[in-house]
């Protein structure tokens, strides 16, 4: 799979896909990737006039619907409203390293936007993704320990560590998802993606040291930081429970492969910790049903 740019994306005619946070940066990219190969692109924004600015430079057929991360009313009424089955939901929305700030609901920002609330919207979705459930985390997941004190109460507050505890949540989820969704007999799988380094909003707008020296060099073109959640959401050869990413050094950039992630991320214990946390949290019970039972 070396090499694999966007040109190599299957035919995406007939497909819909969800693409969360389709305003800035990974996900204008994925947006309009997908679209450009044919599917139906549902762009979920929290701020419409941007998605409708960036859905105006888009060629091929994208529909806009509001969803705000921040709120879990508003994933609730995003599930509520969506009018049909997709084949791909990309859980690609997310902040990075904002200061302390918490959500509607009172979490943590991170924890919230970047975990809680993909946790909801695919928990009210499951049944309804046919093919793949694609969840974005980030290298800097290797710097994460899911706590038990996973919003921030008890401990100070650090920026990067609650973005990087965010990202290993992703992939605790990304994982576990993949072993829910095969036990219950459910032919959609769940794979985890991340974009190496790449020059977007959320990476341009940290200007810290930190944040320069966690980067580690220059950032790769957003359209090649897509390559890796591109791959994960359409290609045919993707097994679920893996993580894709960019194949270069330290995986900071290059063309999608497979590739590893730290050992904590596999701790399937921790994996159903979070998971019974994460439905306490949300008020969100997942109930996967069986492929074929589904109309
Ligand atoms: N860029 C990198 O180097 C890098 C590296 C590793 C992982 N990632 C991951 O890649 C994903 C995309 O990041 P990016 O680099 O493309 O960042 P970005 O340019 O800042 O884009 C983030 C997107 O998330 C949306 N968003 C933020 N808060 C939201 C909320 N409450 N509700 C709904 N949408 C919300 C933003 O909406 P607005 O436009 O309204 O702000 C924007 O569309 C993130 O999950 C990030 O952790 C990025």
């Amino acid at each position: 799979m070396t090499g694999w740019t966007a040109a190599d994306l299957p035919d995406q005619h007939g497909r819909t896909v969800v693409v969360t946070g389709a305003t800035s940066g990974l996900g204008v990219e994925a947006a309009r990737a997908l679209a450009g190969a044919g599917a139906t692109v549902i762009m979920a924004c929290r701020d419409l006039d941007k998605g409708r600015a960036v859905a105006a430079g888009i060629d091929g057929a994208t529909e806009l619907r509001r969803l705000d991360l921040a709120d879990l009313s508003s994933v609730r009424a995003f599930a509520t409203g969506l009018d049909r089955d997709v084949d791909v939901l990309i859980n690609n929305a997310g902040v990075m390293a904002v200061p302390h700030d918490t959500t509607a609901d009172g979490f943590e920002r991170h924890l919230g936007v970047n975990h809680l609330a993909p946790f909801a919207l695919t928990g009210l979705l499951v049944n309804r993704v046919r093919d793949r459930v694609v969840t974005v985390s980030s290298g800097l997941h290797v710097l994460g320990r899911v706590h038990d004190d996973l919003d921030w109460e008890r401990r100070r507050y650090q920026r990067w560590l609650a973005y990087a505890q965010s990202k290993l949540a992703n992939l605790l989820f990304a994982y576990e998802l993949q072993r829910r969704l095969a036990a219950a007999g459910r032919r959609t799988v769940s794979v985890a993606a991340h974009p190496g380094v790449s020059a977007t909003e959320g990476q341009r707008r940290d200007t810290s040291l930190q944040g320069k020296i966690l980067a580690g060099g220059p950032a790769q073109r957003p359209e090649m930081g897509v390559l890796p959640i591109l791959y994960a959401a359409a290609a045919p050869d993707v097994r679920g429970g893996v993580c894709i990413g960019p194949d270069g050094f330290l995986q900071r950039r290059g063309h999608p492969k497979v590739v590893g992630t730290i050992g904590r991320s596999r701790d399937a214990v921790r994996a159903a910790w979070l998971w019974e946390r994460s439905e306490e949290l949300t008020g969100v019970h997942y109930v996967i049903e069986p492929t074929g039972v589904v109309p």
